[in-house]
């Protein structure tokens, strides 16, 4: 719509009361951003030049809105209806929009091929005014329109101002229109508040260029979702699974497995690679990348992490701000906190926890282990129930475990500490200082035996039971 100047109004001064949320309606999150973004995009698409965004007094969708670029606010208030919304916007039209593409906020899912449709239908037929209906066997409550013999668009009658047998028309408005700008400025004037609602509607502007004998143009949305409005939770639930199905379409033409594609949340911006196998409901969530040939499992969640190829995920993982690389294996139940650096063939086994930590190729933390703030080499074996003592509950201290290392199960590890080169810690030792390259340390009270001790202790033991029977 570039070389038309076309400006874009989008209405969301509406109060939204049905969601019962304090976030405003247009702000909720469908699919990992704000709904109203969906409508915007869709605008700047289809080459508006500029996007107003009509607010009411109270919202402040602009502050939450903070990361999306080149749109201009105005507020309505009070909130009159549909019409009065568009008045509000006009002043900040620039002198030379010829077409004001006008949109609801809370519709998200008009395509950019239903506005570019839109736009050849208006210039087209040189129209002053375009607009979209749908036809639907329901009857919900919205706008319906009047054509006359000849099947030109004369009217638009909201619901509750039609008669009985306007009611029974099955051709209704969907709320998507591209106005010529000067007709638009001069029907506004015209628009009165006299119907049910007493409100202003910009649906009025069909009868205004009827009645001028302006020439009107409509389009026809087939696909009910496209158009469907959000009210309640209950309608963005049903949007949501339509943007997340499409999502993982896409990735079903790229390439990528999914064993339950209904159950798999994927932000827009993660990538895949051919031959990752999805198996079960998860969330990939962020700048996530998985490589080729990555296997993940059911349950789990993955956020800004990038997996590298033939890696394998199982089920019930954390992953967080992490890189893994090349044939891992993590989980099931592994949780990789921010900052967790995996290089190729890395093993994490069941309830291991580790953050802000890098380990070296090859290297095993295979059991019930926590390592924080942590510098692993290669070749390091991580006995069962490692713990790396980071926190002296003021400061973070970094443990140093370098290449080929071997600490015995249910050690701990207080840091500042490093474990030099090929060491052996022996299992169940509390290390407070530095293990030399190539010794062993071990760090637990010497085994003593007391021989008969059990013999002896049994004997006494029951005597004092009968006494005191
Ligand atoms: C509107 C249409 C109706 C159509 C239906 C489709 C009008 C008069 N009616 O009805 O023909 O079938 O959408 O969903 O337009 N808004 C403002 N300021 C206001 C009032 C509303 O900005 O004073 C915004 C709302 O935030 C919303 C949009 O305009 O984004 C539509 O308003 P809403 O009250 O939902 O209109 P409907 O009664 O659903
Ligand atoms: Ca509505």
């Amino acid at each position: 719509m570039k070389s038309v100047n076309t400006a874009a109004v989008i209405l969301a001064a509406g109060k939204g009361t049905r969601m019962r949320s304090k976030t405003p309606k247009v702000l909720q999150n469908l699919a990992g951003r704000p709904l109203i973004t969906y409508v915007i995009e869709g605008a700047q698409s289809a080459g508006c030049s500029s996007v107003i965004i009509v607010d009411n007094a109270e919202q402040a969708i602009q502050a939450g809105l903070q990361s999306v670029n080149d749109v201009n606010f105005v507020v309505q208030d009070p909130p009159l209806g549909t019409g009065h919304a568009v008045l509000q916007a006009m002043p900040s039209l620039s002198k030379n929009t010829q077409h004001v593409l006008i949109m609801y906020g809370d519709v998200p899912l008009i395509s950019v091929e239903t506005l570019k449709m839109l736009q050849e239908a208006h210039l087209r037929s040189k129209a002053v005014l375009t607009f979209a209906t749908a036809k639907l066997d329901s009857r919900p409550p919205y706008g319906r329109i009047i054509r006359d013999a000849n099947g030109m668009a004369t009217s638009i009658v909201e619901h509750k101002d039609a008669t009985d047998d306007q009611k029974k028309i099955n051709e209704y408005n969907v709320g998507l229109y591209l106005v010529e700008s000067s007709f638009l400025k001069e029907a506004l004037s015209q628009l009165t508040q006299k119907n049910v609602q007493g409100e202003y509607y910009l649906t009025d502007l069909v009868a205004i260029a009827s009645k001028g004998q302006y020439r009107i143009e409509t389009i026809h949305i087939d696909d009910a979702l496209e158009w469907q409005g959000i009210n309640t939770h209950a309608d963005l639930a049903i949007l949501e699974k339509r943007v997340l199905s499409d999502r993982v379409k896409k990735w079903q033409l790229a390439g990528v497995r999914f064993e339950n594609p209904e159950q798999v949340y994927l932000d827009e911006e993660v990538k895949l690679s051919p031959d990752v196998l999805i198996q079960g409901p998860c969330r990939i969530q962020g700048c996530s990348i998985i490589e080729s040939d990555v296997v993940i499992e059911m349950g789990c969640v993955i956020k800004e992490t990038r997996i590298a190829k033939n890696s394998h995920i199982k089920a019930h993982s954390y992953l967080e701000y992490s890189y893994i690389g090349e044939s891992c294996s993590v989980g099931p139940f592994a949780h990789l906190r921010p900052g967790s650096d995996l290089a190729n063939q890395v093993k994490v086994g069941n309830f291991v926890e580790i953050k802000k930590s890098k380990l070296g190729d090859g290297s095993k933390v295979s059991h019930l282990s926590y390592l924080g703030d942590a510098l692993i080499g290669a070749g390091v074996n991580i006995g069962c129930g490692t713990i790396t003592c980071n926190y002296d509950g003021y400061n973070k201290f970094q443990t140093v475990i370098e290449d080929g290392v071997f600490i015995g199960s249910d050690s701990q590890l207080v840091a500042p500490v490093t474990i030099g080169e090929n060491a052996f810690v022996g299992a169940g030792s509390t290390i407070t200082k530095n293990v030399s390259a190539g010794s062993l340390a071990v760090a637990r009270s010497d085994q003593r035996e007391i021989a008969g001790w059990a013999e002896k202790f049994k004997t006494k033991a029951s005597r004092k039971q009968s006494k005191s029977k």
